[in-house]
Formats: structure tokens, C-alpha cells, sequence
């Protein structure tokens, strides 16, 4: 029974982690929950108590077995290696630490054997990666992929509640032809536009970049080549995305269903006759990442597109941090 602590326990992937915990009956003797300053003097009930938003300070982490940290990159450059350095265990849903070698970057279904090497910090993937890598990790243990060009679909809640409020907010004064002034550059309501995560030299925005980085580490294997153009599109709550993968070993569709269908974590959602597949809308809430669509490129061999969809807050954030809480 361990002691454990969530550091930005009121945000969208701290609230999730906390119905998780209390949903799946992790094992704890106690649960500490971090905010900022803002949030101090609120409470958040947990197995019916009434617990404390606190501060963080130096000493919290002497009495804490298991932190997760879900406050974004810059709080957990600045406390994961104080956290370590007492003795607590860290998984972070930042992508402050997943590109160090030395950290593992975990999703269970995949890559459970990598948490042995954790030196007291794990990383929890991009959600998009995530939503991408579920359904093609079982394909890839049988075909190897060997090269993946992918389009993601990604929602507002991606980008924390600000997002979601503005897409609200805007799509009523859209529908109601009141005047109405965007904090982004242009509207949201009705449109979409590239991943707002920084442009970087090369022409591909960092989310992008992240998830050719991620898919290599969590598959293991530096010679996959993985080229992706992330989209925000006006959708409340879980990603979409669209994958053309090529393989090294030839298939036929038949095996595709048979792996994704043996698959932990991976559901086949699709009504061919009816030309019905999975929405975000299906997938909110969801454990599960649906997939779907599944057809030969007519252009070139052992190439297989498809499509899935995933609650980027659940699988993609919140519940993959508690699995692997429940695997330490
Ligand atoms: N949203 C997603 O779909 C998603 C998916 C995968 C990964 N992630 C990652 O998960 C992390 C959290 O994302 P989110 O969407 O949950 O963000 P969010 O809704 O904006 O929540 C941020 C949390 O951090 C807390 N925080 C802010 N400043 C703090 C400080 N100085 N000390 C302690 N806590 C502080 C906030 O507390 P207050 O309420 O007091 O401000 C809040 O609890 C990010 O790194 C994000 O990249 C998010």
C-alpha cells in the first residue's frame, strides 16, 4: 500500500487520474493532491473524502511513494528530480523527460519490460502517439513497419480546458451571429488549423516531431521512418488519426483482422455494410482505441492504411499513467 501524490491534480488529466484511481481500486493508503497557488483552499473528493488541494514544497516528497506528475513540462523540469532525489517514484504525462534515454517511455501493451529499467521515472507518451501506436503495434510485431505517414485529428481538450471553452464559446456566438473576437489568430468555431506546438526549423511542428520520436523509442527500433502532419480540429474530446503504414513483410487483411482483434487495449469498431466507423464521439469515455478501415494501398505492396480513434485524455494520458502505476 503505497503513499501517492498527483501534481496538477485539478487540470484534465489530474481529474481523469483521480476518477481512475478510485475507479479501479488502486492500491493506496494515501492520496495527496498538488495545484498551484490558485487552487489551494479547494477539495476534491476521493472514496468519499474530502481531500486538500496543496502546494508544492521541498519536503512534500520524503513521505510519497508514487507521484503523478500532470502539471505540464515546465513544473516537471522543475520538481521530478526532487521527487527522485527523495526517494519517490515519478511517472510523468509531460514531455519533459521522454526523449532521455535513460527514462523510460511506457505503454504497457507494448512495452511493459522497459519499467525494469526505470532509475524512478517513467514516462507516459504524446497522446496522439498513443492513439497511433496501440493498433499498430500488433501489426508491426507480425509485419514490421517500416515506414508510417500519418495525419492526426486532434481535439481541443488536447490543448487543456482554454481550448474547450473557446471552441464553446465561439460556436454560440457563431450560431447565435453575435460578434465575437478569437484569442487565436483566426476562428476555431467551424475550421481547424495545424497543431498550435512550435514550428521548428525543418518545417514540421514539434507534435509532429514528437510522435517519429516517441514511435521509434517505444517500438524500439531507431530504423522506422515516420513523417506526420498533426491537425486541431473543432472537436471537444479525443483524437482521430489516419495511417499509411509499410510493412517488410507482406499480409493479407485477414491476418490484419486476426491481429487487431487478439489485441489487449485495441477494439475493432466498424460496420462495413452500414459505411460506419469510429468517431471521437464513440471513443469519449472510452478505455479502448478504435480502429478501423483497415484496406491495402492499392499503390504500392505490403502497404495497409487505417484509421483510429482514442480518448486522448484516457489512453492517451490518464488512464496509461495509472497502468503503469499498476504495473510498478
Ligand atoms: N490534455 C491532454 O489531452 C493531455 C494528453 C497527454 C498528455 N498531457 C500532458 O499532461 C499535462 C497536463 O495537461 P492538462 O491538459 O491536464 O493541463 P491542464 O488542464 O491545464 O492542468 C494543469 C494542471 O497543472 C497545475 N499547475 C499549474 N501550475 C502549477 C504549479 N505552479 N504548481 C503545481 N501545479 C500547477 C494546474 O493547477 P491549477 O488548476 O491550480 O492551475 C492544473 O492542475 C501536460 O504536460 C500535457 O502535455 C495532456
Amino acid at each position: 500500500m503505497k503513499r501517492i501524490a498527483i501534481v496538477g491534480a485539478t487540470g484534465a488529466v489530474g481529474q481523469e487520474i483521480i476518477r481512475l484511481l478510485e475507479l479501479r481500486h488502486f492500491p493506496l493508503k494515501e492520496l495527496r493532491l498538488f495545484a498551484s497557488a490558485r487552487s489551494v483552499g479547494k477539495t476534491i473528493s476521493f472514496r468519499g473524502e474530502s481531500l486538500p488541494i496543496e502546494n508544492l514544497q521541498d519536503d512534500v516528497f520524503s513521505t510519497i511513494d508514487l507521484a503523478f506528475f500532470c502539471a505540464g513540462s515546465f513544473i516537471s523540469k522543475q520538481w521530478v528530480q526532487i521527487a527522485r532525489d527523495k526517494g519517490c517514484v515519478v511517472i510523468d504525462s509531460s514531455s519533459a523527460f521522454r526523449s532521455d534515454p535513460t527514462v523510460p517511455l511506457v505503454i504497457p501493451e507494448i512495452n511493459e519490460g522497459a519499467l525494469a529499467q526505470h532509475k524512478g521515472l517513467i514516462s507516459s507518451p504524446n497522446c496522439a502517439a498513443t492513439i497511433l501506436l496501440m493498433p499498430l503495434f500488433p501489426l508491426h510485431r507480425q509485419f514490421q513497419a517500416k515506414r508510417i505517414v500519418t495525419s492526426t485529428y486532434q481535439a481541443a481538450s488536447g490543448a487543456g480546458a482554454r481550448l474547450v471553452d473557446e471552441l464553446q464559446k465561439e460556436t454560440y456566438a457563431y450560431l447565435e451571429k453575435k460578434p465575437y473576437s478569437p484569442f487565436l489568430p483566426f476562428p476555431y468555431a467551424f475550421n481547424l488549423y495545424t497543431h498550435n506546438s512550435p514550428l521548428t526549423e525543418s518545417g514540421y511542428v514539434e507534435e509532429e516531431l514528437k510522435m517519429a520520436d516517441e514511435t521509434r523509442k517505444i517500438l524500439g527500433d531507431e530504423t522506422i521512418r515516420l513523417t506526420a502532419t498533426c491537425v486541431r480540429v473543432p472537436v471537444l474530446r479525443a483524437h482521430s488519426v489516419s495511417a499509411n503504414v509499410e510493412f517488410a513483410k507482406s499480409f493479407t487483411l485477414e491476418e490484419v483482422y486476426e491481429a487487431i482483434q487478439k489485441a489487449d487495449g485495441v477494439k475493432l469498431f466498424e460496420d462495413r455494410a452500414a459505411n460506419r466507423f469510429a468517431t471521437p464521439v464513440d471513443a469519449t469515455g472510452q478505455n479502448e482505441i478504435f480502429c478501423g478501415r483497415f484496406r491495402l494501398d492499392k499503390t504500392q505492396p505490403n502497404t495497409l492504411e487505417f484509421w483510429a480513434v482514442g480518448d486522448q485524455l484516457l489512453k492517451g494520458a490518464a488512464l496509461n499513467a495509472v497502468q503503469i502505476g499498476e504495473r510498478l
